[in-house]
C-alpha cells in the first residue's frame, strides 16, 4: 500500500504541543516548528481506524491489557529485532521518560553518580539531577563527523563509583545507530564495573535501510541481568499523545524493584486508546513504517544536500538512525542566544537549539526531518535567507 507523506495536515489549533507554542515558546506564532520530535505525518491507516473504533463507544473507562496485546509487543521484537522476549519481562509505564525516571529512582540511592553520553536528549539530565543523583558526565567524541563512545572517559568513571549508565540507543540527536561491537565494549565495562544500564531504545525502529539495531540487553545474558530497556510504540507510529509505553526487564529483583515504584506512584494502568492503537501498529503497519522509513531517508539526503548548496559552512552530522539531523554550525561563530535569535526572531523557524543537549551541543541543531519535504525546504530557505542577510 503507499502512503502519502507529502500532504500538508494543518496542525495549528489542534493543541499541539509541536504547533501551537510558537508565540509561547518562540514569541511568533507564525514560526515553522521542526522541534520535538513529532511527525507531521498522519499515522497508518490500521491505528486511526482502531483509534476511531475506541472513540465510537463513548465511554472511555479503565482499560486492560489483553494476551493479544502482549503478544503484538513479543511478535514485533521477535520479527524487527530477533529478539525473544518473555511475557513476564513487560511492565507497562505511560512514557519513556517516567520509565527513566523511576529506573534512576528504583536502581540508585540518592547521591550516586550515573553517567550519561552528551550531548544527549535533554531529560536524561533531569531524571538525573532532579532525582538527587550526580551527573556524572561522558561527551561522546565526534570523529570524522561521527561521535563514538569514549571508553577511557566512561571507564574512569566506572571506576569512581558511578552505579548506573543511562544509554541512548540508537542516539538522539547525533543519529548513531550503535554497532554490535560497540555496545560488546560498553556491555563488557558495565559488567566490569558492575554498573547497572538502562537502555532508552525508543527509536529503534527508526533505523536508516543500510543500518541495524541491536536490543542491548539481547547481547548477552550478562547484559540482560543488569538491564532495564525502555520502549514504546509512540515515536515510531508517531502516537505520543496516547502515552503508551512498556520496561522490559528479565532481572526478578531489578523488575521487582521496578514495579514497586509503578505501584507506588499508581500509574500502573493502560491508557484507554494504547493497547488498541498498539496492537494495530505492530500488527498491521509494519508496510506503512518502511515507506517512511524511506521517506524520511530521501528528507535526510535533501536536507544534506541543500545545505551543501545554499549553506557550505554548515556540517550536518550524517544519521544513521531517529528522524533527525543534528547540524554542526560552529563556523558561523554564533552563541547559542544568537543562533536563536536568528531561527525565531529572523528565520521564524524553530530548530533545536543545540545546548540544549549538553554543553558540547553548542553551535549545533538539530532539525526534525519527520514532515513533508516541501515544509521542510521552506524553512531551509527561510534559515538560509536569515543566515546570508545576517548583520544586515
Ligand atoms: C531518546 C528519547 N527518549 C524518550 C523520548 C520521549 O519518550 P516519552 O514521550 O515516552 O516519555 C524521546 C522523545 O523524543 C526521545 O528522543
Amino acid at each position: 500500500m503507499s502512503h502519502d507523506f507529502n500532504e500538508r495536515t494543518l496542525r495549528r489549533g489542534t493543541l499541539s504541543y509541536k504547533w501551537d507554542q510558537g508565540e509561547n515558546l518562540f514569541g511568533d506564532p507564525e514560526v515553522l516548528p521542526l522541534w520535538v520530535a513529532d511527525m507531521d505525518f498522519k499515522c497508518a491507516p490500521a491505528i486511526v481506524r482502531a483509534v476511531n473504533e475506541r472513540a465510537a463507544q463513548a465511554i472511555y473507562g479503565y482499560t486492560i491489557r489483553t494476551e493479544e496485546y502482549v503478544q503484538a509487543i513479543t511478535g514485533w521484537f521477535r520479527r524487527r529485532h530477533h529478539w525473544d522476549i518473555d511475557a513476564a519481562w513487560l511492565t507497562d509505564s505511560p512514557g519513556v521518560v517516567p520509565s527513566l525516571s523511576i529506573a534512576v529512582q528504583s536502581l540508585t540511592e540518592p547521591g550516586d553518580a550515573v553517567i550519561l553520553q552528551s550531548p544527549v536528549y535533554n531529560p536524561f539530565y533531569d531524571v538525573i539531577l532532579k532525582n538527587g543523583r550526580k551527573l556524572a558526565e561522558s561527551p561522546l567524541l565526534l570523529k570524522e563527523n561521527r561521535y563514538e563512545m569514549d571508553y577511557d572517559r566512561l571507564e574512569e568513571l566506572m571506576k569512581d563509583g558511578a552505579k548506573l549508565l543511562l544509554l541512548c540507543s540508537p542516539q538522539n540527536p547525533g543519529g548513531r545507530v550503535w554497532t554490535k561491537e560497540e555496545l560488546v565494549r560498553l556491555g563488557d565495562l558495565c559488567v566490569k564495573y558492575d554498573v547497572k544500564v538502562v537502555a532508552d531504545e525508543i527509536h529503534c525502529d527508526l533505523v536508516l535501510p543500510e543500518h541495524r539495531h541491536f536490543p542491548f540487553a539481547s547481547l548477552s545474558e550478562a547484559f540482560a541481568e543488569r538491564t532495564v530497556t525502555c520502549l514504546a510504540p509512540s515515536k515510531t507510529f508517531n502516537i505520543p499523545g496516547l502515552q503508551t509505553s512498556f520496561t522490559v526487564i528479565s532481572n526478578r529483583e531489578l523488575k521487582r524493584k521496578f514495579d514497586r515504584m509503578i505501584e507506588a506512584l499508581g500509574i500502573g494502568s493502560v491508557n484507554f486508546f494504547g493497547p488498541s492503537a498498539t496492537m494495530a501498529a505492530y500488527n498491521e503497519s509494519e508496510d506503512w513504517l518502511d515507506a517512511l522509513l524511506g521517506y524520511v531517508k530521501a528528507n535526510q539526503e535533501f536536507a544534506v544536500r541543500y545545505l551543501d548548496e545554499h549553506l557550505p559552512e554548515l556540517t550536518p552530522v550524517p544519521s544513521e538512525g531517529t528522524y533527525l539531523l543534528w547540524v554542526d554550525c560552529r563556523k558561523l561563530s554564533l552563541s547559542s542566544a544568537e543562533l536563536k535569535r536568528l531561527m525565531y526572531k529572523e528565520a521564524k523557524i524553530a530548530f533545536n537549539e543545540g545546548s540544549l543537549y549538553g554543553r558540547n551541543g553548542e553551535g549545533f541543531l538539530r532539525i526534525n526531518l519527520a514532515c513533508p519535504q516541501d515544509l521542510l525546504k521552506e524553512a531551509l530557505d527561510r534559515f538560509s535567507s536569515a543566515v546570508k542577510n545576517r548583520g544586515e
